[in-house]
């Protein structure tokens, strides 16, 4: 990365009070950039947080629109426009409604990777951190509607020991989804004495053979603290950059080495600097769904607070 490019994004982060927040799976350039690198949970905490005028979401499109329907008095910035999350494109609004229809007692709980529009027809939110804690806090007898991640789903109502959660069978990661059993029990036998770590959006047989489930944060602080010395990791490679800053002395192979989701890859310094330079491309959600949606994610927020 050129020094040139550093120095200008420094003066202009200066000039407009802004910050750069980074998910952990941007590439690691863009990584060492971030004022804040973290999980969807831990963005949207630091949004709400921070008093900058200006943010800089290197991240996926939703994740720019959390940070707008939270903070709807500071600009929000993208990089790269085109960067949208597979999953959160699986349902439309119209779905949806057909789910509500059919189950109108049901408590919608929507996963933050999920557009504005769906976030600002439900009940409350949850991340891959919470997911559980969220489902846990609705009365038992309650009908739950978990959209859009199936496998997200599976894995709460199996962690909960609930069967009263309708899951929304079109919804997955397709990152996650690819990591298929065999790969588990390969990379079991390839490295017979590493922890297996994985995120929740992999399929439930896959993760029911995990040391740990949990979000990219979740993972890097159970590898941080863990005694051990090799990790499988069964999330987007992004998320290798960090492990390995933080953890020189340990090992980490990735369970599937083609695990690459290329929207998380549409940031560069280059864009961020010229994003901060223009101003754009600024993600603004309208003011009625915003603070619909901005129910759904408060919710959320108090659960795990
Ligand atoms: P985390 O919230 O665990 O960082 O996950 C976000 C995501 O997009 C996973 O694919
Ligand atoms: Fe969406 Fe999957 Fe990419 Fe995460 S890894 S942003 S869920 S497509």
């Amino acid at each position: 990365m050129s020094e040139e490019i550093i120095k200008s994004i420094e003066r202009l982060k200066a000039e407009k009070n802004a910050v750069i927040m980074v998910h952990n799976y941007q590439s690691p350039e863009v990584q060492d950039l971030g004022d804040y690198v973290g999980d969807s949970l831990g963005l949207a905490q630091i949004a709400t947080e921070t008093d900058a005028d200006v943010i800089v979401s290197c991240g996926v499109y939703f994740m720019a629109e959390t940070a707008s329907m939270l903070c709807q008095d500071k600009t929000i910035l993208i990089p790269d426009a085109n960067a949208g999350c597979d999953m959160a494109n699986m349902i439309t609004p119209f779905q949806l409604e057909a789910l509500k229809k059919e189950h109108p007692d049901a408590v919608v709980v929507t996963y933050v990777n999920s557009t504005a529009q769906i976030k600002a027809m439900s009940d409350i939110c949850c991340t891959s951190a919470n997911a559980v804690q969220v489902v846990n806090s609705i009365p038992r007898e309650r009908e739950v509607i978990f959209i859009p991640d199936r496998n997200l789903g599976r894995y709460v109502a199996d962690k909960l020991g609930r069967d009263n959660i309708i899951f929304y069978d079109q919804g997955f990661c397709p990152v996650h989804d690819r990591m298929l059993l065999q790969y588990a029990v390969r990379a079991r036998h390839e490295y017979p004495t590493a922890k297996m770590c994985l995120h929740p959006e992999g399929r439930l047989d896959v993760l029911k053979t995990a040391d740990m489930v949990g979000s990219t944060t979740g993972i890097l602080n159970y590898c941080k603290e863990s005694a051990a010395k090799e990790f499988i990791i069964g999330t987007e490679i992004g998320i290798l950059h960090r492990l390995r800053q933080e953890n020189p002395g340990k090992k980490f192979y990735p369970l599937l080495p083609i695990a690459d989701c290329p929207s998380m890859k549409l940031s560069s310094p280059e864009k961020i600097m010229l994003c901060l330079e223009n101003m754009e491309v600024e993600v603004r959600v309208d003011p009625e769904t915003a603070a619909k949606g901005v129910k759904a994610i408060d919710r959320m927020l108090e659960v795990s607070s």
